[in-house]
């Protein structure tokens, strides 16, 4: 059967849009029509994945900004926004990669968001690559989205100041795991895994972490996949007083850091995060 396949620069699955069958006798001007179809066709479904994702990263940030507002103000933050924004990032990540995810991300925001966003998109990547259950699915990126909440209590001029903070300052910083924990509990509706997550986020196997030194066994699953996504987003984010590393730097730096990460999870991700061809430079 003689094929026409047309290809575009991305390796998105074929859909009945993209394949057409015609008789090998078919005049030239319908194989022609069928042909500009097609590339009409790719061409909009490329700008409309393009345009939900830029709707997902809106409406994503929109959430975190409410989350860390309401946080700061001492509200209640509204469960069903948490549970909105995690599927807002599922849906993008599952849509696009997390490649497209985060130079969205990295354009749309600054800091703390940026941040938050770029963790839970990690996490929305490794938790479903591991072929996690729907449900641990959602409560590692709910986790993530709220792993930094603490942070909503931290002066803003130490959170945004470009460049090492002073002893003082990093003690006050290294509060919010507790401030963002005690924050949820209060809430009533966030699950303990969650609000471990969001303790123990800077905990380190050897001991040396914060702010109850855990060690090993006592760190669970979940708090290890967290901090392999937050320090592998710190590294590689976009900030204004440094250069990020590029994935492969910042996997390096992570394994290099004995004691600090799960060594086990590191080996099973690498591959996910080399992967990803918007780090890999
Ligand atoms: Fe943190
Ligand atoms: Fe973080």
């Amino acid at each position: 059967m003689p094929c026409l396949l047309l290809a575009r620069g991305e390796p998105a699955p074929l859909t009945r849009a993209h394949l057409r069958q015609l008789p090998a006798t078919a005049p030239r001007q319908v194989v022609l029509a069928d042909a500009f179809a097609m590339i009409e066709e790719a061409t909009r479904s490329a700008e409309t994945r393009k345009r939900r994702l830029g709707e997902h990263v809106a409406g994503a940030t929109a959430i975190v900004a409410d989350l860390f507002d309401s946080a700061a103000l001492g509200a209640g933050l509204q469960r069903a926004d948490v549970d909105r924004g995690t599927e807002l990032v599922l849906a993008a990540v599952s849509d696009v990669g997390i490649g497209a995810w985060l130079e969205a991300v990295w354009r749309h925001d600054i800091g703390v968001y940026q941040h938050t966003l770029g963790v839970a998109g990690h996490a929305a990547t490794l938790g479903s690559q591991i072929g996690l259950s729907r449900n641990d699915l959602r409560r590692l990126v709910r986790a993530a989205l709220l792993h930094d909440i603490g942070k909503s209590r931290i002066p803003v001029d130490i959170l945004n100041k470009p460049g090492p903070l002073n002893p003082e300052e990093i003690r006050l910083m290294q509060r919010h795991p507790e401030i963002g924990a005690t924050l949820l509990a209060a809430q009533g509706d966030i699950e303990p895994e969650v609000i471990d997550v969001v303790r123990h986020h800077h905990e380190r196997l050897d001991g040396t972490g914060y702010p109850d030194r855990l060690a090993g066994a006592a760190i669970s699953d979940l708090v290890r996949i967290i901090s392999i996504c937050d320090v592998f987003s710190a590294l590689t984010e976009r900030r204004t007083y440094r250069q990020p590393a590029s994935g492969p730097e910042a996997l390096a730096i992570m394994v290099e850091a004995r004691g600090h990460l799960d060594p086990d999870l590191l080996r099973a991700f690498s591959p996910v995060m080399l992967g990803n061809s918007a780090l890999a430079a």
